[in-house]
């Protein structure tokens, strides 16, 4: 697996485009399988995981009509179409790289009146279980049940899943991918469906978007409670995937870490505000030209000279998001006392703590907490991380380390950042990709 060797201590300067988000590019792709006509998505980020993701389609009978050029962008459209809907085993050789295959569960159960798909296990940052997701398909009216370590699942006798009230909240909130199945499910469903305690997140929101194109109706997405009232059949659409919000966060923990200055372009900045929040109080400021699109801003990211410390706790949407508490741990690793980091939503989620440990960060860890006691500097080491979000705050400390860093299998930082290096690379840092046989 390729590594990074990335030689710090230089600040960023410059401007950078925020890529179709990861997360809600998933289940809009999954979508697809809920309609015989055309789905058309623009600025699909060109990632492992949607590549995973758009394996998998094909193997279920939907297929892409369009080649993308590399590089994504919202020129590229990506088209899928089913063409064969008798197969609908997603199987455990795709669902074991790709969690997300969950998502094709709720269209495929709706659309096809059945589903198989492999039981995800565990993963690096925790047990992530999908009971949430199937109790919520089953007050629908599925039969679920676990064979072989597949998840089963039909429509009731008649064929139609039956629209219900459905309390989606669990012992960490609501579910985001669990509210994305029973939200698309329910739209071919008879009656109305009602998700109480449904998850906020914005790319809940764009899903929501995309459906309605579809033809479905749904009320109160990006609230708690949303109502479907399911329809006939849905019909081919075309949607722009909203950007993505923890790359843009990212970026800012960059500019901040490096002490840069940094123009974020296509930003969206109402999806962040808990972060921005956050940096605000650290002493890093972010720039919005007034009457800019609050989901396609430009942003200006400058950082005071001393970074102050800041307590930060994960949280459901519209909270801090657990998807930038890795790199915002990298970054008040440099403040100038001690921050506090609790992680609420995925309480396993540290596997950065012990690499950040390596490249000179003071943390101490007790269970879900973390207390980031700054130093004046990190310094360069190799270190590695099995996880996404985990692998961008060791590049962010490797941006600001002195010496040379090494992420090794930045196999992890690929599945969610596109061509991170060549684009960081314009704004003036140093990271050379060596792939896996040199
Ligand atoms: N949970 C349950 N039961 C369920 C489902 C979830 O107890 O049936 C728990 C989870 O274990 C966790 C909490 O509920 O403690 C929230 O999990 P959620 O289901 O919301 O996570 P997810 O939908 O599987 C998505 C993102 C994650 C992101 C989380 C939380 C995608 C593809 N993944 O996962 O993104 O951390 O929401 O916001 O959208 C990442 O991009 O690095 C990433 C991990």
């Amino acid at each position: 697996m390729d590594s990074f060797v990335i030689h710090g201590g230089r600040r960023l300067e410059g401007s950078i485009r925020v890529s179709g988000s990861k997360n809600a590019s998933l289940p809009l792709l999954a979508a697809a399988l809920l309609t015989d006509e055309p789905v058309t998505l623009r600025d699909v980020p060109d990632l492992a995981d949607i590549r995973n993701m758009l394996g998998l389609l094909a193997e279920l009978g939907c297929g892409r009509q369009s080649e993308p050029a590399p590089g994504g962008g919202v020129e590229n459209p990506l088209t899928l179409r089913v063409t064969d809907p008798a197969k609908s085993h997603a199987r455990y050789e795709i669902v074991r790289t790709m969690r997300a295959s969950i998502c094709t569960l709720g269209p495929m159960l709706a659309k096809r009146g059945q589903a198989q798909i492999s039981m995800p296990g565990g993963c690096a940052i925790g047990d992530r279980p999908v009971d949430l997701h199937l109790r919520g398909l089953e007050a629908l009216g599925a039969e679920v049940t676990l064979r072989g370590g597949d998840i089963l699942a039909k429509t009731p006798p008649g064929g139609r899943l039956r629209g219900d009230t459905i309390f989606l909240g669990g012992p960490f909130g609501s579910t985001v991918l669990g509210t994305a199945n029973v939200m698309s499910a329910a739209t071919l469903a008879e009656g109305t469906t009602i998700i109480e305690s449904a998850a906020c997140e914005p790319e809940v929101v764009d899903l929501a978007n995309l459906l309605t194109k579809m033809g479905a109706r749904i009320f109160g997405a990006g609230s708690p409670r949303i109502t479907i009232e399911g329809v006939e059949r849905l019909g081919g659409a075309d949607h722009a995937v909203i950007p993505d919000r923890i790359e843009a966060g990212t970026f800012m923990c960059a500019a901040a870490i490096t002490n840069g200055s940094v123009t974020i372009e296509n930003c969206p900045i109402d999806t962040l505000l808990a972060a921005v929040d956050r940096l605000a109080h650290a002493g890093v400021h972010v720039q919005t030209a007034p009457g800019a699109d609050p989901l396609h801003a430009t942003c200006r990211v400058t950082v005071d000279r001393v970074l102050r410390p800041i307590e930060i706790t994960t949280q459901p949407h519209p909270g801090f998001p657990t998807d930038l508490q890795a790199q915002f741990m990298a970054l008040l690793a440099l403040a100038d006392g001690n921050s506090v980091i609790t992680e609420r939503i995925f309480p396993e989620r540290f596997l950065h703590v012990a690499e950040l440990g390596r490249m000179g960060a003071h943390l101490f860890r007790a269970g879900p907490t973390v207390v980031v006691s700054g130093v004046k500097r990190l310094t360069g080491a190799p270190v590695m991380a099995s996880d996404l979000r985990a692998s961008a705050s060791l590049v962010l400390a490797g941006l600001a380390a002195e010496g040379t860093t090494i992420v090794n299998r930045v196999y992890h930082l690929d599945r969610g950042y596109e061509r991170l290096e060549q684009r960081l690379a314009p704004l003036g840092a140093r990271i050379e990709r060596v792939p896996e046989s040199a």
